[in-house]
This record gives C-alpha cells, sequence and structure tokens, in this order.
C-alpha cells in the first residue's frame, strides 16, 4: 500500500507577517484540481469517508487541527495522521478509507481531481473487495 498513497511536504512562502502555503495543481500535487470542499464540525466519534472512488483522486491537507486517514487497498491498510498545514496525503483512484480521529479545531480540506459524481463512489465494502479482488478484513 506504501506506493498507492504519497505523503506531501508542501514548502512555506511565510515570512515575518505569518504563513503561507500553495498547493498549485499538476505542480505541488499530481493532478489539476476541480473540486475544494473542506470537512469541519465532525467530532472525534464520528467516522467519514468509507467510500473508494473509480475515478477520483484526492489531496487531503488538516489546515487546522488533526485526524487520522485509514487507507484500503484491499489487501493491506494503513493509518496516516494528518496534523500539519503544510502536510498533504495523495490518493489515487480505488483505495478505501476512513477519516476519523478529528480533533475539535479540525478543518480538512480535500482537493479533488473531479467534480462530483456520486455514481463513482462505491459505498459498500464488500463491492470494493470484489471489485479489486482483494480479501475482507472488516
Ligand atoms: P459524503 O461523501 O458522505 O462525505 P464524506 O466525504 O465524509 O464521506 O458526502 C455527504 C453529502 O454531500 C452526500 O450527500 C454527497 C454530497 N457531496 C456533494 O454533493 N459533493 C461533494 O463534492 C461531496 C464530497 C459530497
Amino acid at each position: 500500500i506504501k506506493d498507492q498513497y504519497k505523503v506531501l511536504e508542501f514548502g512555506d512562502l511565510g515570512d515575518e507577517r505569518g504563513k503561507l502555503v500553495v498547493v498549485e495543481g499538476a505542480r505541488d500535487i499530481p493532478f489539476e484540481i476541480k473540486r475544494v470542499f473542506y470537512i469541519y464540525g465532525s467530532d472525534s466519534e464520528v467516522v467519514r469517508g468509507q467510500h473508494a472512488n473509480r475515478n477520483s483522486e484526492f489531496v487531503l491537507i488538516n489546515v487546522s487541527g488533526s485526524s487520522k486517514v485509514r487507507v484500503d487497498n484491499g489487501f493491506e491498510e494503513e493509518v496516516i495522521e494528518l496534523n500539519r498545514p503544510r502536510m498533504g496525503l495523495y490518493l489515487p483512484t480505488m483505495v478505501w478509507k476512513d477519516m476519523y480521529d478529528f480533533s475539535a479545531d479540525s478543518v480538512l480540506l480535500v482537493l479533488a481531481n473531479t467534480h462530483y459524481d456520486g455514481n463513482e463512489y462505491i459505498r459498500d465494502y464488500d463491492e470494493f473487495i470484489k471489485e479489486v479482488g482483494g480479501t475482507r478484513r472488516r
């Protein structure tokens, strides 16, 4: 699974006035950006995501606070903690993801290479495992 996600470290253009982080599509991340959304106000009990995407790639950035992302390719899984505004997590298509352990101040920014299309989401874990030919672990 290590070759399926990528932890990115964005540059800091800050100065004495404060920090500035720039993320340019197809330069700082592997795709052109078509969609931006952000998740906040999820408490620590909540599990979000719980889906895989046939067409969408994402970059997740906790611009404030922290959260954890469990990434599952159908064969193995790994947990990545997002806890720095300059850290990005790139996720390709066809990985199952769960986001959880949101801090009270968590603002999770998500960049995507697609416009929203509910039909490209796989929300059934068994269906996901079947499509990737993996082994069920939950
Ligand atoms: P959902 O996919 O459940 O969010 P999460 O990423 O936490 O799993 O999305 C919640 C609702 O918002 C659902 O009805 C679909 C809608 N939605 C859009 O219309 N556009 C989007 O870009 C996203 C991410 C969600």
